[in-house]
């Protein structure tokens, strides 16, 4: 038998990266070593205790849960860096109502387990130091643990296999008028990810929008009636309505971005459009603050394995979705 891809997920869980966790946990293709989580769409106290939340519907408490950063390396020290006049707010109260993209809990049962005491920087650190086998890893937020893990030693990128991330936008943005969300909230930490040498692959906006779905989409993914479809369609249909109400709604389709790192691992030819060139990040402060610079001038020739996803196959990441989330009860 083929040996499985050893995973690390850095999740700010989330309703995509709750679906990411599905797929990746109930795909059986992965032996996930652990999680570590991060701040981004919500402070790391609620994404612990939705990714806890998650790991405990499909019943894989053993999985372990390292707690990590709670703000970027830097961003927040630098006056002025988060006063961009086209910030983009992920919730809003309407009608005394709060209307989110990713509520603060998941609607999914208190977790009974507790996270690891350790810090997710300490254990992506001491991991990536004593492994004897390479590790994946995939961030599907803010990459402030792995950067401060690489920063305090550079040398573990040898024993990364690759890093698959969501992040960033060529031809989109979604948190500013230039950067998306994920680079956005901490730009030095996703210049250090992309420039530690160790293959990376990311996924942006470019690529998660070209596969985003709609309620008929959503209806097809809970067909086979297991909790995960159910829970996983019901946080896409609360995407689509979500963004309705706060008024940046695309045609009613929502992209379902962090499961589309995944579904790339599990079958790589479900991003249809891969291109090797050289990344960057602005860390300007300005208006473009965070934002992902791909070098694709003809003749241009990386001198690092950086790759970025431009467009994906959209019906094969639903069938792909809707098949793996099919499996448990
Ligand atoms: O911009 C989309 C990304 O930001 C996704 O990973 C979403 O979960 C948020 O972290
Ligand atoms: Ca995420």
């Amino acid at each position: 038998m083929e040996k499985k891809r050893r995973l690390i997920i850095d999740c700010d869980t989330g309703s995509d990266d709750a679906v990411a966790l599905m797929t990746a946990v109930l795909s059986d293709q992965f032996d996930i070593l652990a999680i570590t989580t991060t701040h981004g769409n919500l402070p790391v106290k609620y994404t612990t205790e939705n990714t806890l939340r998650v790991l405990e519907l499909l019943g894989r408490q053993d999985i372990p849960v390292y707690p990590g950063c709670n703000e970027g390396m830097v961003k927040l020290l630098t006056p002025g860096r988060m006063i961009n006049p086209k910030i983009k707010a992920i919730s809003k109260v309407i009608d005394g109502k709060e209307v989110a993209i990713h509520d603060r809990y998941l609607d999914l049962p208190e977790a009974v387990t507790k996270p690891q005491t350790e810090h997710a920087c300490s254990f992506l650190l001491r991991t990536l130091r004593e492994t004897k086998e390479k590790i994946t890893l995939v961030p599907l937020g803010p990459v402030t643990n792995i950067g401060m893990a690489l920063r305090m030693d550079p040398s573990i990128a040898q024993n990364i296999e690759g890093i698959v991330v969501m992040g960033g936008g060529v031809h989109e943005a979604n948190k500013s008028m230039a950067a998306e969300s994920n680079f956005f909230n901490d730009p030095e930490a996703a210049k250090i990810v992309l420039e530690c040498g160790a293959p990376v692959v990311v996924i942006p906006l470019d690529a998660t929008k070209s596969v985003s779905l709609s309620r008929e989409d959503a209806a097809f993914m809970a067909a086979s009636g297991t909790k995960a479809a159910k829970f996983a369609a019901d946080l896409v249909l609360h995407r689509i309505e979500a963004e309705e109400l706060l008024g940046f709604s695309d045609n009613g389709k929502n992209a379902l971005h962090d499961p589309l790192t995944v579904c790339f691992l599990l079958d790589p030819t479900v991003i249809t459009d891969l291109w090797h060139c050289a990344c960057d990040i602005d860390l300007g402060g300005g208006r473009a603050d965070g934002q992902l610079l791909c070098d694709m001038r003809p003749g241009e020739k990386p001198t690092l394995p950086t790759y970025v996803a431009m467009r994906g196959d959209k019906d094969k990441y639903l069938k792909m979705l809707a098949e793996v989330l099919a499996r448990g009860n």
